[in-house]
């Protein structure tokens, strides 16, 4: 008999306290029903808004995840057993299904998708070819509009979203900043990814630093919200356009905070702030993915991994997304 380790989801947890929250179980693998496919997980990836999935709240883009369920995220592996027409054994593949050694998905629920094996390091499905890539791509250019010449700040700039929104704003020809916290994650993005500038917002005072941006902020790439978005505000150019891509600074509150107390400034600047959400634009991720792979191969845009080895580990390799641990995309190795 095949067996399967799964990650059960007990109750919400509080903080960053998944050990109390999470357990790891074991039980026979399932049978591959009609429709179904079965993948062998190699690596599974660790995203932020997956916290969100782990609180109470109703009124999130999508319903929190039932108690004593598997964990859900992305996982990229091989079929090891189809019952549906478009996926065979051998399959390398990418979708959304349990935070496991195997997952049973349904295609059309799990936004299953063959990937391309001529990419030379797999795990950038998760990175620049991947829902990051995606993000960071949407919410430049179909979100906030960025031209070259723009000047653009990125908040998690040494995240995996925030990774990519920094390089592929110099590709587009913009002036680029990036908030992080740290010096060593300020240094990452000064002298690896040769951006403009990096405010540790940890240890400095962002309103002060980001008034020194001369001509202001034309798009702020916001993963945060919270109080840096309120320091970023006042030194928004005039016209300016903030891309809402995530606001981690909440995540685990599992209620709703208060707005901005700068919010006046979105009339005096005559701001445009919109939100997003990856998963709207699934139907034009092939063309996404090529044009981002024409990048990656360029050496022009890459992705630096933060591997953990064992599903048993997962839960270390998920607090770092929110103590700040990483630098680059999560991801845990099976
Ligand atoms: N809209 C979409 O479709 C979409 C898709 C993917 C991701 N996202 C969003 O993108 C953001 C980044 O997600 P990711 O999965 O790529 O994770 P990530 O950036 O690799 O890791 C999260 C980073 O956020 C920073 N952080 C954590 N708590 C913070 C706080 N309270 N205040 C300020 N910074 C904090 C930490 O860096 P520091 O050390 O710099 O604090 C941490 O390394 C999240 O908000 C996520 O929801 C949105």
């Amino acid at each position: 008999m095949v067996t399967n380790r799964f990650w059960k989801l007990n109750k919400y947890p509080e903080g960053n306290d998944f050990e109390s929250a999470l357990s790891l179980e074991t039980a026979p693998l399932a049978e591959t029903g009609d429709g179904e496919v079965l993948i062998k997980n190699e690596y599974l990836s660790l995203d932020a808004g997956t916290r969100m999935w782990m609180t109470p709240r109703t009124d999130s883009y999508q319903p929190p995840l039932p108690l004593d369920s598997p964990m859900m995220g992305l996982g990229l592996g091989r079929v090891v057993a189809s019952r549906h027409t478009a996926f065979k054994e051998g399959d390398f593949v990418r979708c959304f299904g349990q935070w496991a050694d195997y997952s049973l998905v349904k295609p059309e629920l799990s936004d299953l998708r063959i990937m391309d094996e001529n990419v030379s390091d797999p795990r950038q499905h998760f990175g620049v070819v991947g829902l990051n890539g995606w993000t960071a791509l949407l919410g430049l250019r179909e979100v906030a509009n960025t031209q070259a010449g723009d000047t653009v700040l990125v908040s998690a700039a040494a995240g995996a979203t925030g990774i990519l929104a920094c390089q592929i704003a110099k590709v587009m020809g913009a002036k680029v900043y990036g908030l992080a916290g740290g010096p060593e994650k300020c240094a990452f993005l000064t002298d690896s990814l040769r951006i403009d500038g990096a405010v540790d917002y940890k240890n400095s005072d962002v309103a002060s630093e980001l008034e020194k941006i001369e001509g202001g902020i034309d798009v702020y790439f916001d993963n945060v919200g919270g109080p840096i978005l309120d320091a970023v505000l006042p030194n928004m150019a005039l016209h300016g356009r903030i891309a809402v891509c995530g606001l981690i600074a909440s995540y685990a509150e599992g209620g709703r905070l208060p707005g901005p107390s700068n919010f006046d400034q979105i009339l005096m600047k005559r701001l445009t702030v919109r939100g997003f959400l990856c998963p709207d634009f699934f139907e034009i991720g092939n063309q996404l993915t090529a044009q981002l792979k024409t990048w990656l191969e360029a050496g022009k845009v890459t992705m630096p991994f933060d591997e953990t080895q064992g599903l048993e580990n997962m839960l270390v390799a998920y607090a770092k997304l929110f103590t700040g641990a990483n630098i680059g995309k999560v991801i845990v190795k099976l």
